[in-house]
């Protein structure tokens, strides 16, 4: 089964509305976007960005065949929830996937298996395409428990989804975040095999095949090729090096 490629940029806490444009065409223009009709459906480029941006992002990128994301997402469509913002909105808004339990929102922001569990469902059901983040922490890694914890981030993330859509999985070891240190490809080829068994395991060969799991941590123009190289690694979740519209080209032309 042949999975698309797909890169993410993950923008978490940063840009502002007056700097969109010139993001946007540096990058398509770096990229060769306009020079080559059949890019968009060779690779899937995403950007998650912050709730201020997405209106003046999604006119900028859905045209042209990429997909602006939220960060997070509340389960319930609306009510006495401070700060938080729905899936109503991100839609209304014409965002059409959401990164989930971001390693970020578990350390900062109180989020669980649990809140990531229905999160999940919750994108699924409003035709949102979750992309849902796992992976271990250092302690973890050296305590030798990666496999259990992602493990349990999976089964956890996926229990009483039957249809799993277009869901896709990031592993995110958190110690490779924003450190400068990412996975090696082996390291990283290794959980991501076993997290394809799970899948298999779960909803069979064929759509166990076709769900893409995503590598993040650190991944930067300079590693991308040995990782997308990768047997089970089907793209990239990308938080620095996607801030800068040449790096993150370049990373787009290596899954291409
Ligand atoms: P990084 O972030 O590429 O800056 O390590 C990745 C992420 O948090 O998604």
């Amino acid at each position: 089964m042949k999975r698309v490629k797909m890169l993410a940029g993950n923008w978490k806490m940063n840009k502002l509305n007056r700097e969109l444009a010139g993001f946007f065409a540096t990058f398509f223009e770096s990229v060769g976007w306009y020079r080559d009709e059949t890019i968009s459906d060779r690779i899937d480029v995403l950007f998650a960005v912050p709730a201020t941006l997405m209106a003046q992002a999604v006119p900028l990128a859905e045209p042209n065949g990429v997909r602006i994301a939220a960060q997070n997402i509340h389960w319930e469509s609306a009510g006495a929830f401070t700060g938080e913002i729905s899936l109503p909105m991100i839609t209304e808004a014409g965002v059409t996937a959401t990164l989930i339990g971001h390693s970020e929102r578990r350390q900062y922001f109180a989020e669980t298996d649990e809140t990531v569990s229905r999160k999940t469902k919750a994108a699924l059901n409003a035709d949102v395409m979750p992309i849902v983040c796992i992976g271990e922490t250092l302690d973890q890694r050296e305590a030798g428990l990666t496999q259990e914890v992602v493990s349990r981030q999976v089964k956890a993330a996926l229990e009483g989804i039957e249809d799993p859509k277009d869901l896709v999985l990031a592993y995110e070891p958190v110690w490779a975040i924003g450190t400068g240190r990412s996975a090696t490809a082996a390291q990283a080829q290794e959980v991501h095999a076993e997290i394809r068994q799970l899948l298999r395991a779960k909803y069979g060969q064929s759509i166990g095949s076709s769900i893409r799991v995503l590598y993040g941590g650190s991944a930067t123009p300079s590693n991308i090729e040995d990782l997308l190289s990768q047997k089970d690694i089907d793209g990239a979740l990308v938080g620095g090096a996607s801030l800068k519209p040449d790096d993150f080209a370049k990373m787009v032309r290596a899954g291409l």
